[in-house]
């Protein structure tokens, strides 16, 4: 559920301000977000995990502007990072440090410096090389790593292959029937401290059962460590819960942590710590949108709309759908429409095969834009990243300005004569 409704105007509002409002004041393509829908997201996990032990380690890569950071660290969330560049927006939104899990196949050295010396919970380690890098880092730093290792348990998250990450061919983690001795390895090395296990197996997972095979494979590893005289503390299970963009029925936070919970009826002392990211995000913002011009051709009818691939890149480049919605909807007939951006490629749509009823200088609103969307966008075709605004009930704060033209260029310099 989210705070984007249509109130009696017959207009689209988010929380308790007017969409319309907000595109006039801002401009557009502009991304709204919502803080109660954030925050509703967010307990939704913390309150399903009841009173086992829990981290909900919210993933930054989502979403990471500092507005919604902050909302997130007020409530006590912790943070799944993968660079310095999450772990400094973290610290400067709030965040605890000690509430920090950093994963990632490719920490640097500085990376590693850096989040050793703020004392973060974790390091999500994928491979032995990276072991050895990180024994070598926090010997001169003088302190020990918390680790945990990430697990490739070879499940399939029935996703979209671009998003799925648990299966043997991945990049990620370390395989499975090598973790025994990848676990044996680490403790050996005298600047890590063994802490955990964890896994992230895909994203958009709409179904609870390769959630819970891979939450059994690494139970029964948990059980074989222990013979080994490794101790494990907790269990981070990644994030990848998938949200409705379309008519998908994801399981609910709380069906996901109760089929969670139940499996770990025999290991009540381990903590669980989630790094969800779509499920908080994804539904807590749309992108605002207006119909530049309409054109029709034979075949088509577009609609040229302002925002683009450079804003939104999911429909591009996963062929993702995303619910496109006028913020005041007209009586007149709909037609159906490619909505299409003005970036000069073939592949820039937002949306295709849609039917609505539009004019020129009509507002959309993209749904579920609040996940992988800002933190995805680039300024191809020389575009400004759009701005953002986080609404609070009545209150619309410009959490990022919309870059202006000669920032584009800012860092750039023609050569000298
Ligand atoms: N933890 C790890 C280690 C991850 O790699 C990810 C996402 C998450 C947590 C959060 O997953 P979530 O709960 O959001 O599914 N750009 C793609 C999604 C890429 C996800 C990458 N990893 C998209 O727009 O669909």
């Amino acid at each position: 559920m989210d705070y984007f409704n249509y109130h009696q105007d017959g207009q689209l509002w988010a929380e308790d301000v007017s969409l319309e409002s907000l595109a006039e004041q801002h401009g557009t393509p502009l991304y709204v977000y919502s803080r109660a829908t954030f925050e509703r997201h967010w307990n939704a996990f913390d309150t399903a995990a009841g009173d086992h032990p829990h981290l909900v380690c919210y993933a930054v890569k989502a979403n990471s502007n500092l507005g919604v950071l902050s909302v997130l660290a007020r409530l006590g969330s912790g943070f799944d990072i993968v660079s310095q560049g999450e772990l400094e927006r973290v610290l400067a939104a709030g965040g605890d440090p000690k509430k920090i899990v950093f994963s990632g196949v490719g920490k640097t050295a500085t990376e590693m410096r850096r989040a050793l010396e703020l004392g973060i919970k974790c390091f999500n380690v994928e491979s032995e090389a990276e072991l050895d890098r990180l024994n070598e880092v926090a010997g001169q730093v003088g302190v020990v790593a918390p680790i945990s290792l990430r697990i490739n348990p070879d499940v399939d998250a029935k996703t979209h292959p671009y998003i799925s990450t648990g299966l043997k061919e991945n990049k990620f983690g370390i395989s499975f029937d090598r973790a025994r001795e990848v676990y044996r390895y680490a403790s050996e090395l005298p600047h890590l401290n063994v802490q955990g296990i964890d896994c992230h197996i895909g994203s958009q997972l709409t179904d609870l059962a390769p959630f819970i095979e891979s939450t059994d494979r690494l139970l029964g590893l948990i059980d074989q460590l222990r013979e080994d005289g490794v101790e494990i503390c907790h269990l981070d299970v990644g994030g990848g819960l998938g949200v409705t963009y379309n008519d998908e029925k994801p399981p609910q936070p709380s069906e996901y942590a109760s089929a969670l919970l139940e499996r770990l009826q025999g290991h009540k002392d381990i903590e669980l710590i989630f790094e969800p990211g779509r499920a908080i995000a994804a539904n807590a913002g749309v992108l605002l949108t207006r119909v530049e011009y309409l054109k029709h051709n034979e075949e088509k009818n577009f609609a040229i709309i302002d925002a683009a691939m450079n804003d939104l890149l999911r429909p591009s480049l996963y062929q993702a759908w995303q619910d496109i919605i006028p913020v005041t909807p007209r009586d007149s007939e709909a037609k159906t429409y490619d909505l299409v951006g003005p970036v000069c490629e073939t592949g820039d749509y937002l949306g295709k095969n849609r039917s609505l009823a539009l004019e020129a200088g009509d507002l959309l609103a993209v749904r579920s834009a609040g996940a992988y969307g800002f933190v995805m966008s680039s300024n191809y075709n020389s575009r400004c990243r759009a701005a953002e605004v986080l609404v609070d009930g009545n209150v619309a704060h410009v959490v990022r300005q919309r870059e202006t033209l000669s920032e584009l260029w800012q860092q750039e310099q023609v050569l000298p004569q």
